[in-house]
């Protein structure tokens, strides 16, 4: 992971201020089915929580946390987005949110805003029926649409039908209002957002929450697509950067040494 800013000093972690009975569990009586995780291997945090991996999204989580804290901006409702398609958007916010659900006092929701490409169910083993989108359009309630999940803590709020104007949804007044209502239920909100070349969702997205976290697939994408990509955010923060699928062959010394030391400390043999 690359960060943006300097955030040396270790400063404490951002105050969380969400209270117990803010917990999603909806009304009493509501019915909903918990929906399991899909046995991927890349959802590490899950599969694998003591792998060295896992620890680099935990420590992604710290990073979010303590420059929040320093600059007294806590990132509560984090944008998700890269350059372009499959750069691993919501593969990181899958694993992000999953790491940060481990903490029994934090409330975590992931939320797909991808309406052109919804994919966050790709990682449940049934495809919801449901998401905020008939939220949205009035055909169902929220409680119904929220996601609980066996596995984890975390919750899931599925896109559900693509809109023929997603632009539209993303600007209304009405979109902002049920974003009020998720950053008032959770402590913290992953929004799985489109590309930002192709799609002007995630830079407005951006407006509405702390901060965007721009994902790069290592070896996919050219500095030049960066460069030009990172110039779509004209809204908002930027938190930082994760540079995601690296292969050790293609970054310097420094890295490979860093890594070599997590997997050592990490050791099979220590578990
Ligand atoms: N670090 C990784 N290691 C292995 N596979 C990965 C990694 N990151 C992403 N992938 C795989 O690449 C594919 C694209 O990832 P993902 O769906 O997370 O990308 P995306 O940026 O959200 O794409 P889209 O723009 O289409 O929504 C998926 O099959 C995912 O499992
Ligand atoms: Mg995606």
């Amino acid at each position: 992971m690359i960060w943006r800013r300097d955030n040396a000093g270790a400063d404490p972690p951002a105050p969380r201020g969400k209270t117990p009975e803010t917990e999603p569990t909806g009304p009493a009586g509501a019915r909903r089915a918990p929906r399991d995780l899909a046995p991927s291997p890349l959802l590490l945090p899950v599969v694998d929580p003591r792998s060295p991996v896992t620890e680099r999204y935990r420590r992604m989580m710290t990073h979010i946390d303590h420059l929040g804290a320093r600059d007294d901006h806590p990132y509560r409702m984090i944008v998700m987005s890269s350059s372009r398609e499959a750069e691993g958007k919501t593969l990181t916010s899958m694993n992000l949110a999953l790491a940060m659900a481990e903490d029994r006092d934090r409330k975590v929701l992931l939320m797909d805003v991808d309406l052109h490409r919804p994919r966050v169910h790709h990682f449940l083993l049934s495809k919801p029926r449901i998401g905020w989108v008939d939220v949205f359009e009035d055909r169902a309630d929220l409680e119904t649409a929220i996601l609980e999940l066996n596995q984890s803590r975390l919750r899931m709020l599925p896109a559900g039908r693509a809109p023929e104007k997603p632009a539209e949804i993303i600007k209304s007044e009405r979109f902002r209002r049920l974003l009020r209502q998720l950053r008032d239920r959770f402590d913290t909100v992953i929004l799985d957002a489109p590309p930002l070349m192709r799609f002007v969702d995630a830079n407005i997205l951006n407006s509405y929450a702390d901060g965007l976290v721009f994902v790069i697939r290592a070896g996919l994408t050219s500095r030049q697509i960066v460069r030009k990509a990172l110039t779509q955010i004209t809204t908002g923060r930027i938190i930082g950067v994760v540079l995601n699928d690296v292969r050790y062959t293609l970054v310097d010394r420094y890295y490979y040494r860093y890594d070599e030391y997590g997997g050592s400390y990490y050791d099979r043999e220590d578990r």
